[in-house]
């Protein structure tokens, strides 16, 4: 069937069975920063920000993704958050080999975007189900912690 999707704000028709993975649609577009990893909604490398919110493109039918909003990592790199995430993960010391970047990322990036003060509870809470292969969530609430700093002092 033709699936109406906007897909890093560009309006476009995909040719796909309706029960096919976004995951799946997304790759076939060349969007390689959407990576496939576990397939199960674990490990994070193939989220996603689906009307702003981060989800795993590998358990989402094409078909739910209809005239959603979609935005991968290679339009959300252009962003000066993104720079912000960058730093803190690096100072955190966050491996970022490009694998299961996607699910890190977009976390921070909802963290940053709707809380006015995160606390390590709150991003505990709201990563617990994130466990992408290569960082402990110990490690990740402090990249997420730091990321929120470096982009708050932008600000001021
Ligand atoms: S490939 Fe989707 S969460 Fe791992
Ligand atoms: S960033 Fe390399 S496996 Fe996670």
């Amino acid at each position: 069937m033709n699936i109406p999707m906007i897909i890093n704000n560009e309006k476009i028709l995909v040719q796909s069975a309706a029960d096919a993975s976004l995951l799946s649609v997304l790759r076939k577009q060349r969007l390689v920063q959407v990576k496939r990893g576990c397939e199960l909604g674990i490990c994070g490398s193939c989220t996603v920000l689906m009307n702003d919110k981060p989800v795993p493109s590998c358990k989402i039918p094409v078909a739910l993704a209809m005239n959603k909003e979609i935005i991968t990592l290679e339009h959300f790199m252009k962003d000066e958050m993104y720079i912000s995430i960058m730093k803190g993960f690096t100072k955190a010391g966050i491996k970022l080999c490009g694998y299961c970047n996607s699910g890190k990322i977009f976390a921070a990036k909802a963290i940053l975007s709707t809380s006015a003060r995160p606390t390590r509870a709150k991003i505990a809470e709201y990563t617990q189900n994130l466990s992408p292969c290569c960082t402990d969530q110990d490690t990740l609430i402090n990249g997420i912690l730091y990321a929120f700093e470096i982009h708050n002092k932008k600000g001021q």
